[in-house]
């Protein structure tokens, strides 16, 4: 795997592979690995010719400094585990690599639809700001055919086809399913910071989400989703839920009954200081 720091170095390389008909991929993380991580690595070996991963830890879209400071960093790590995984460039960028003119320089926003206004993005002012516009100028270097992103963010996703629509960008996305631990919490890397306790508990969200899932339908939205917010409260004392809702998964509007859209299952929970976030997809 080569390993590039300079947006100068990685440019050529990747000139020079384009020029040879390769079909490049493109995964973009934030670091401190996991399954989850891995699985959109091998989704884009199969699909493109070089795999390329960035690690950069983007300080515009963390709303909390303390979350900015406490984001774990496990790089020796991660690049064993890309290496592994038959990543074929890590891009590996300083801050002033992706922002010439300073972070905190002020931007333009990108045209969102309101939709960074909603859900994480209620609580999190600004961080889907900082989101689009990273990966806006991480496309711009990278340039590729295909990007990969984790459907464990959906609502990232989402803002990210909006930006892509929105600048004309030509690169296909491709979509990664949620990987689980062992109980059913979906992977993060935040997970780390949960207490063994905690994490192993936390498998219940996902539980809930699935007892959802399957009364759709039985019982309005809203008396359901006040159910298992309930089961939710009583099971996990400790854990405050932020959102749990049914909703249009095009433009996350809530749902309040059971019809033919396709439609997102999204929660958002606290525990032990940790934002932990789930879905699942209902009907595409
Ligand atoms: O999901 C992430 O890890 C980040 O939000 C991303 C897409 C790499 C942008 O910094």
């Amino acid at each position: 795997m080569l390993l590039f720091k300079r947006n100068s170095d990685l440019n050529e390389y990747i000139a020079k592979k384009r020029a040879e008909g390769i079909k490049i991929g493109f995964v973009p993380t934030m670091g401190a690995l996991h399954a989850g991580h891995i699985s959109l690595i091998k989704l884009c070996r199969r699909d493109a010719g070089l795999t390329v991963c960035s690690i950069f830890v983007n300080p515009t879209q963390f709303n909390d400094p303390s979350d900015y400071e406490k984001y774990p960093n496990t790089l020796p790590t991660d690049v064993d585990l890309l290496a592994e995984a038959g990543c074929d460039v890590l891009f590996l960028p300083t801050i002033t690599e992706i922002y010439p003119e300073g972070a905190g320089a002020s931007k333009s926003p990108i045209p969102l639809d309101g939709l960074d206004q909603q859900l994480e993005g209620a609580s999190r002012p600004g961080h889907f700001q900082g989101v689009a516009q990273v990966v806006k100028r991480l496309l711009d270097l990278v340039k590729p055919d295909v990007l990969i992103l984790g459907q464990k963010d959906f609502q990232q996703v989402l803002i990210i086809k909006k930006m892509i629509r929105h600048f004309q960008i030509p690169v296909e996305i491709i979509q990664g399913a949620i990987i689980r631990e062992p109980n059913g919490l979906a992977m993060s890397s935040r997970n780390v910071r949960l207490s063994r306790d905690a994490r192993e508990r936390a498998g219940l969200i996902y539980h809930a989400l699935k007892q959802i899932q399957g009364r759709l339908g039985t019982i309005n939205n809203s008396q359901l989703l006040s159910e298992a917010e309930s089961y939710l409260t009583k099971e996990l004392p400790d854990a405050q839920v932020d959102y749990l809702i049914v909703a249009d998964a095009e433009t996350l509007q809530p749902l309040t009954d059971r019809d033919n859209r396709p439609a997102v299952l999204l929660i958002a929970v606290w525990l032990e200081g940790v934002r932990l976030l789930d879905n699942i997809v209902l009907m595409s």
